[in-house]
C-alpha cells in the first residue's frame, strides 16, 4: 500500500490523527488515565453460565451413595463431547456416611461443612454448564491445617475428594465426575505479605486473581497473568491448572513467576516450599511437580508469586487483517518493532466477533464497515506514554503500507479499550450462549495453526459453526466448534481428528487449560508412553489411594 493511501486509511479512522484524551494534560492527570484504562480495560466478572442441572439432581437422601453414584453414572451418560468417556466409578473408594459428616463437623467450624442442596448443586457443576457430578457434601476449610485434617480423614477413609478453586476451569477437572466430596478453597482467601521492593507477593490460595490484581497494582505492581476468568478464578486454580491467558506473551509462565508453594498432600501431610527466593537450586525444585498438576497430586494452600512493576502507559490496538499469513506476519512484525513493550498479541477469526456481536450485550466491531477475516488485538505496555505512543503509530504506518493490516483503530478511551477486550475475552461467553461448546486448546506451530480451522470446516459444513482465537503469539489456538446441541454425530467427526492431527504437527492437545476430565485419556496424542508412565508413578508415589481428583489427568489404565 503506498504511503499516502495509508496515511489516508489510519486518518479516517481517527485515532492515530487525534489528540490522544491524554495528551497535554497535566502529569498526574495523564497517569492517572492510564491507570484507569489499566484497571478498567477487561470485564470485572464473570458471569454465571450455570443452568439448572440437566442430569440428575443430588435430592435423593444424602447418605445414599450408592443412589448417588448411580445418578452420576447417568450424568456421565450424557453427550458432551469427550467427557462422555465412559467411566466407571472406582468402587474401592468409600461412599459418605454420617459418621464422615460429623467428623467433619467437629474439624471445621459450621460454615464449613456444606450440604445445602442448591450450594453443593452450583459446585457440582463447572462454569460451561457441560459436566456435572453428584457430590453431597462441599467442604469449606479456612486454613491449612484443616485442609490437612480432611486430606488425612479422607486417605484413611478412601473418600474421594475434589480439590475446587473458582470453578472456572473449562476441561471438567474442577467438579466432582461421582460423589467425591468437594473441598473449595474460597475461605482461604487471606493475602499474607506483600514485598514492594521486589514485588513478591504471599497469599492463600483461594484469593481470587482479581482482587489480588488490584491489591498488587495499589502498591504499584501487576500481577504476571490476566485472563478474561479473573473475576472469578482464584490464583490456586490458577497455578493448579498452570493458567497461561492474556499476558503470556510477555511475563511468560507460573512456572517462572511463582516462587514458592505451601501443598497439602492426600495423607495431610504439609508440604512447605513456601520460600520468597528468586534463586534455590537446592535439589529438585518440587513446586513444579505442583503447578499445573490440576489437583491430583496434591492441594496448593499458600503460593508467592513474583510481580513485574506496573508501567504508566498502556495502548490497546483492534487491526482487520485480510488473510492469515498477514497475522503471522504482523506477529513478526510486531516481536521486531515493539519488542520490549509489546504485551498481548492476540488474535481471532470473524467469526468469533459476529458471535460475540450477536451475543454480548453492549459489544459491537469497531470496524464496522470492514467485512475482513481476520482480527488481531495489540496491547503495548511501556514506561513512556509519547515513546510507546509513537512506536506504536509508527509500527502500524508502516504495517499498513506493507500490506499486513487492512483496517485498524487505536483505543482513545477506557470504554473503547475494554470494548476491544471484551470482544476478545467474551468469546468463550458468546460460544457457551449458543448452546453447545466443544472446545480445544491447542498448541500448534504459528504457520499452521490456522489450518486445523480450516479443514474443520469442510469436515463439518453447515452443521456447527467453527471459530478460531487465542493467543497467537504463544502459538496457542482456542478451537470452538459451537452448535445449538450436543450430539455424538458431530463428535465422531471432531474427534480423534483433532487430536490426531495436533500430534502429527507435534503440538500440544491441552496448551493451557490442563486435561481435566476431558482429556485424561487422551494424554497419549502429546506425552510419550514413558512420559505418562513416570507421571503415574509420581501420582501413585504421592497419592497412593488415588483419593485426589479421581478420573482426571491421566488414563485410568496407567493408574
Ligand atoms: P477451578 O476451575 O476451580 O479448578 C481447575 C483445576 O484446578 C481443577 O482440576 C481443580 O481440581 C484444581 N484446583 C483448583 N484449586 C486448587 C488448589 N488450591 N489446589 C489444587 N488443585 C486445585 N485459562 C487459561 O489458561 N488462560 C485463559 O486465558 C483463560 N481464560 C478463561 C476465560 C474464561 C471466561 C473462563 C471461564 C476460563 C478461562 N480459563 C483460562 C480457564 C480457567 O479460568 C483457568 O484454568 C483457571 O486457572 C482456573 O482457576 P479456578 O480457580 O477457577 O480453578
Ligand atoms: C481464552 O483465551 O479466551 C480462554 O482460554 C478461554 C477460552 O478459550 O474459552
Ligand atoms: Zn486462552
Amino acid at each position: 500500500m503506498a504511503r499516502r493511501e495509508a496515511a489516508r486509511l489510519l486518518r479516517r479512522l481517527g485515532p492515530l490523527a487525534v489528540e490522544s484524551p491524554t495528551r497535554g494534560m497535566p502529569h498526574c492527570q495523564h497517569e492517572s488515565a492510564n491507570r484507569i484504562v489499566n484497571s478498567c480495560r477487561r470485564f470485572h466478572w464473570i458471569p454465571s453460565l450455570q443452568r439448572p442441572l440437566c442430569g440428575p439432581t443430588t435430592s435423593g437422601g444424602i447418605y445414599e451413595g450408592q443412589s448417588s453414584a448411580k445418578k452420576a453414572c447417568e450424568v456421565q451418560k450424557r453427550t458432551f463431547g469427550s467427557a462422555a468417556t465412559h467411566i466407571q466409578r472406582n468402587p474401592a473408594y468409600s461412599e459418605l456416611n454420617s459418621d464422615d459428616v460429623s467428623y467433619f463437623k467437629s474439624i471445621l467450624c459450621e460454615n464449613g461443612v456444606v450440604q445445602d442442596e442448591d450450594r453443593v448443586a452450583v459446585a457440582n457443576v463447572d462454569w460451561m454448564g457441560k459436566y456435572s457430578g453428584a457430590s453431597q457434601l462441599l467442604l469449606l476449610p479456612k486454613n491449612t491445617t484443616e485442609v490437612s485434617k480432611i486430606l488425612s480423614y479422607c486417605n484413611t477413609r478412601r473418600l474421594a475428594v475434589v480439590p475446587q478453586g473458582g470453578n472456572t476451569g473449562l476441561v471438567g477437572g474442577s467438579v466432582p465426575v461421582y460423589d467425591e466430596v468437594i473441598v473449595g478453597l474460597s475461605g482461604m482467601d487471606k493475602i499474607i505479605s506483600f514485598d514492594n521492593v521486589n514485588g513478591i507477593l504471599t497469599c492463600e490460595a483461594g484469593c481470587v486473581l482479581e482482587n489480588l490484581s488490584n491489591f498488587v497494582e495499589n502498591e504499584g505492581f501487576i500481577m504476571p497473568l490476566d485472563l478474561g476468568a479473573k473475576g472469578s478464578c482464584h490464583i490456586g486454580g490458577n497455578v493448579s491448572t498452570n493458567a497461561g491467558g492474556l499476558r503470556f506473551i510477555r511475563y511468560g509462565s507460573l512456572h517462572g513467576s511463582v516462587l514458592g508453594l505451601e501443598v497439602v498432600l492426600a495423607d495431610g501431610t504439609i508440604l512447605d516450599m513456601l520460600t520468597t527466593l528468586r534463586k534455590d537450586n537446592t535439589g529438585y525444585d518440587l513446586k513444579h511437580l505442583f503447578i499445573g498438576s490440576e489437583g491430583s497430586l496434591g492441594v496448593v494452600t499458600k503460593i508467592s508469586v513474583l510481580t513485574p512493576a506496573k508501567l504508566p502507559s498502556t495502548n490497546v490496538a483492534f487491526l482487520s487483517c485480510n488473510d492469515y499469513k498477514s497475522c503471522q506476519k504482523l506477529l513478526l512484525a510486531a516481536r521486531r518493532s515493539l519488542g520490549e513493550i509489546l504485551s498481548a498479541f492476540e488474535f481471532m477469526d470473524h467469526h468469533c466477533i459476529d458471535l460475540a456481536v450477536r451475543h454480548l450485550e453492549g459489544v459491537h466491531n469497531p470496524l464496522p464497515a470492514s467485512p475482513y477475516k481476520f482480527y488481531v488485538l495489540i496491547e503495548i505496555t511501556g514506561s513512556d506514554e509519547s515513546y510507546d505512543k509513537t512506536k506504536l503509530e509508527a509500527f502500524l504506518l508502516r504495517s499498513m503500507e506493507d500490506g499486513l493490516v487492512a483496517d485498524g483503530v487505536i483505543a482513545q478511551d477506557i470504554s473503547q479499550a475494554s470494548n476491544f477486550w471484551r470482544i476478545r475475552e467474551g468469546i468463550s461467553e458468546a460460544s457457551v450462549k449458543v448452546g453447545a461448546v466443544y472446545k480445544y486448546d491447542l498448541s500448534i506451530p504459528v504457520e499452521k495453526l490456522y489450518d486445523i480451522v480450516e479443514e474443520m470446516r469442510c469436515r463439518l459444513g453447515d452443521s456447527a459453526e467453527v471459530l478460531g482465537y487465542g493467543h497467537l503469539g504463544d502459538g496457542n489456538l482456542h478451537l470452538n466448534i459451537v452448535s445449538s446441541k450436543y450430539d455424538d454425530n458431530t463428535l465422531e467427526r471432531i474427534e480423534p481428528f483433532v487430536y490426531e492431527w495436533t500430534s502429527a504437527q507435534r503440538g500440544s492437545i491441552s496448551a493451557e487449560h490442563g486435561l481435566g476430565l476431558m482429556k485424561a485419556e487422551k494424554i497419549h496424542y502429546s506425552k510419550s508412553p514413558e512420559a505418562v508412565q513416570l507421571m503415574a508413578s509420581i501420582k501413585k508415589l504421592l497419592d497412593p489411594n488415588s483419593i485426589l481428583n479421581p478420573y482426571k489427568v491421566l488414563p485410568q489404565s496407567v493408574l
